[in-house]
């Protein structure tokens, strides 16, 4: 066999990473900077729906994405994709040029306050790094997600995390014990911007305020007690989001209703996470869900899991 032929029969090298989707255990909406971003205060959960990002070398010819799984046609295949953002980024800071082929499995709603394309991107990141074996330290890694959006670090650290800024500095949080949610995402999606927008605007009518205190919730995370963490979750953006889109009031009222220890607006919405007490109560309360007919998808999960990983 001539030693062009024994390359080509080669199979193309790949690298696989998974990222996990977020929630914000704890959401809290401070004003507007001038740079247009806000403030936030907020305690973070990597909870275990994955998205999975496979990256393989396209010599000469440049950054291509191919989407499969869970809302594809929501999906940008385009340079708008944030893990292709992120491939072009780490070639321009490793001095690489960006020929890469990225394939993303989704599972994780697109659009849906999970941080689904945040997710995409610290895969990429991670598996394009090894992919081209660069000796990136952590540090970097996380400067380098910070410039993609600000949920993209917390999807590499994972775990429990407060998160700081306008959410891209991440500390670990404790994790003493595991949660239980059920996610009823409703109909349709809801823009990040157009929520941090309507919450600007109900804050100028006297609506709601920064909540900027977790220490109450840091105590229920040591404490592994699914009942004081219920009582502690908290999003600030919530009035907003039913305020955008008023359905996701009955998804909360379904939750009450349904017994779930607590219910809460994911991020920006229009995900509503249900809290339960254990891996039995999550699938009575899916199951109670789905008759209702009031989620376009309904998920069992728990947290915290770990952050970005390679397969
Ligand atoms: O950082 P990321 O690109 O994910 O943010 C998307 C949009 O969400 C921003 O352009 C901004 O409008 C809004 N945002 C904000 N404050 C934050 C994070 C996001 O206003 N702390």
């Amino acid at each position: 066999m001539s030693e062009a032929l024994a390359y080509v029969d080669r199979p193309a090298q790949s690298v696989r990473a998974r990222a996990p989707a977020k929630i914000n255990l704890h959401l809290g909406v401070g004003d507007a900077r001038a740079d247009g971003y806000h403030d936030l205060t907020t305690v973070y959960q990597a909870i275990s729906l994955y998205d999975e990002v496979t990256v393989s070398p396209r010599p000469g010819a440049g950054v291509a994405v191919s989407v499969t799984g869970n809302d594809v046609e929501s999906v940008p295949a385009d340079d708008d994709n944030l893990a292709v953002r992120a491939v072009k980024l780490l070639a321009e800071h490793a001095g690489v040029a960006p020929q890469v082929r990225v394939r993303l499995h989704k599972r994780i709603p697109v659009a849906g306050g999970l941080a689904g394309g945040s997710a995409d991107a610290a895969g990429a990141l991670l598996a394009t790094a090894r992919l081209w074996s660069l000796p990136l330290r952590r540090e970097e890694l996380l400067r380098l997600a910070a410039e993609l959006g600000s949920d993209v670090p917390f999807c590499l650290a994972g775990g429990n995390a407060i998160g700081t800024g306008r959410g891209e500095e991440v500390a670990p949080a404790p994790a003493a014990g595991r949660c239980y949610w059920v996610l009823a995402v409703a109909d349709g999606q809801l823009s990040t911007p157009e929520v941090y927008a309507e919450v600007d605007r109900l804050r100028a009518d006297g609506v709601g305020a920064y909540s900027d205190d977790v220490a109450g919730l840091l105590q229920a995370l040591r404490s592994a007690d699914p009942r004081q963490l219920a009582d502690r979750l908290q999003n600030d953006m919530t009035a907003a989001a039913v305020s955008l889109r008023p359905q996701l009031q009955d998804v909360l009222d379904a939750g009450v209703a349904d017994g779930a220890l607590a219910t809460l607006v994911s991020g920006s919405g229009p995900t509503v996470l249900f809290a339960a007490r254990d891996s039995h109560h999550a699938t009575a309360l899916a199951g109670r869900l789905r008759l209702r007919r009031l989620a376009r998808e309904v998920h069992c999960a728990y947290g915290p899991v770990q952050g970005t990983h390679l397969l």
